[in-house]
């Protein structure tokens, strides 16, 4: 069967920095940003990004583009046989089992931005967001099938294929959720007090770096970029010959950081503008869907037609950038069934979906009915959120980075990453030098604090 590529380069660039922006980039990023030192987190967050990010992002493009093959096959393709070829299975199931949950959050994005449209928020007690959202996701029905919704918007995305379905709409998508989020951090920017927002964000403090900082600026750089999931690996197997790697990578590096600095521009601004005490904003879901929701109802004037359209597109663009993301978790499972196992695209998305259907449902239940589902006091949501990004992840960089620096042919890499000859790469050595060493050691580093080894050696 013939194999699709990207028909463009902006669409291959951005069908995966649709993959980057995403939920991280909302919940996680700027609320890290302001509490760990402003601008000197963000520099160390850059600095991981050059030193860890990108090189691993150019492995993975570099392995996707020359086997042009689902990430199983690629990584059998290039480790020639050895074990070695298990990391592109594990990569494949990472990115598998985080699709089970992230289907779930994006269900709820959705939900909020019906919620917000229909003024729903209007005349809401400040404590009553939290019972809103706790009665939302333990009901059994609402979730569901929101949920039901998302994952079929997904399956007819990937149905469509490469070309006419993921480049087309992240071509749509990408230009939208950008327009969105500059609209939305001018509007924020412009509210009375969001000098102090701007300063809380911004201000460098170096005293509040230290190595769980750094720690975190590091997973949280891995979890931005999409890596060691399969999804850039997989993108990139439908790149033609002539994309330049590097460039792309850092294209994908420097809209996903954009994104996430101007979320920040986005939430800061109103909570100083109501007087919220920035550190009691929450992260993740308590952030999105408890805080925020009232900071904007405050901020632009409870039920004004400003508030809705406000939250609204707050909310539209979190499931703009979940559901991009989601597709890309989706195309690396169906391009490994397919191609793996011989079947038709449709047949093997189908598979793809009816687990995440299953699996989705199961993670979105265990914030109601499956809620005494436990296992080491976490509920199932939780169990694939903390496997998938605290030990899978740093483990599939990890091995990722030592694969291309020590076993990929030193040669093969130069050749592909200059196109044949046709580009200079004259960081080919520290690239190489970086696999080698900073990224196994500091992915290593991260590991273990996300298993909590450091808190039990009492280091921290
Ligand atoms: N990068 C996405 C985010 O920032 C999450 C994601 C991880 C998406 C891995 C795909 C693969 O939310």
């Amino acid at each position: 069967m013939e194999r699709e590529n990207f028909g463009s380069k902006v669409g291959a660039i951005l069908a995966a920095a649709g993959s980057a922006v995403g939920l991280g980039n909302v919940w996680r990023f700027p609320i890290e940003t302001g509490q760990n030192g402003g601008a000197a987190f963000i520099i160390i967050y850059v600095l991981c990004i050059l030193a860890l990010g990108l090189p691993i992002m150019i492995s993975e493009f570099l392995i996707g583009r020359y086997t042009h093959a689902n990430t199983a096959g690629a990584f059998r393709i290039v480790s020639n046989g050895s074990p070695w070829k298990w990391v592109g299975r594990m990569g494949v199931f990472t990115g598998w089992f985080i699709l089970c949950y992230y289907v779930v959050v994006g269900a709820w994005t959705m939900h909020y931005t019906f919620l917000s449209v229909t003024n729903a928020f209007y005349e809401v007690p400040a404590r009553e967001y939290e019972t809103i959202f706790n009665g939302f996701v333990s009901n059994p029905w609402m979730p569901t099938l929101w949920l039901l919704v998302f994952i079929g918007v997904i399956h007819y995305v990937i149905t469509r294929g490469v070309q006419s379905g993921i480049e087309k709409s992240a071509k749509l998508m990408m230009p939208t959720l950008f327009v969105i989020t500059v609209f939305l951090a001018i509007c924020s920017v412009s509210l009375p007090g969001a000098s102090q927002g701007i300063e809380f964000l911004l201000r460098p403090d170096w005293s509040k770096v230290n190595s769980t900082v750094v720690l975190e600026a590091m997973g949280q750089a891995f979890y931005s970029l999409s890596l060691a999931m399969g999804c850039l690996c997989t993108y990139a197997s439908y790149f033609d010959k002539k994309t330049p790697l590097a460039k792309s990578a850092v294209n994908v590096a420097v809209i996903d950081t954009l994104i996430a600095i101007m979320a920040g521009f986005i939430i800061f601004p109103s909570v100083f503008n109501i007087g919220m005490d920035p550190n009691e904003v929450g992260v993740g879901a308590s952030l999105t869907f408890v805080s925020l929701p009232n900071v904007f109802q405050q901020a632009l004037g409870d039920g004004s037609v400003l508030a809705v359209v406000f939250s609204t597109l707050f909310y539209f663009l979190l499931f703009v950038a979940a559901l991009t993301s989601a597709i890309s978790l989706h195309e690396v499972a169906t391009a490994y069934v397919t191609e793996e196992f011989g079947m038709s695209r449709k047949r093997g998305a189908t598979l793809v979906t009816v687990s995440i259907l299953v699996l989705g449902t199961l993670c979105s239940l265990s914030f109601g009915p499956l809620s005494d589902v436990k296992l080491f006091d976490r509920n199932i949501f939780s169990i694939f959120d903390d496997l998938s990004g605290r030990i899978l992840l740093p483990i599939g960089g990890m091995l990722i980075s030592i694969f291309a620096g020590w076993v990929l042919d030193r040669k093969l890499y130069h050749d592909e990453l200059s196109n044949g000859g046709d580009l200079k790469a004259p960081y080919f050595k520290l690239l190489v030098f970086s696999l080698r060493y900073i990224a196994p050691l500091a992915i290593g580093l991260v590991l273990l604090d996300q298993m909590g080894v450091f808190q039990f050696l009492a280091l921290k």
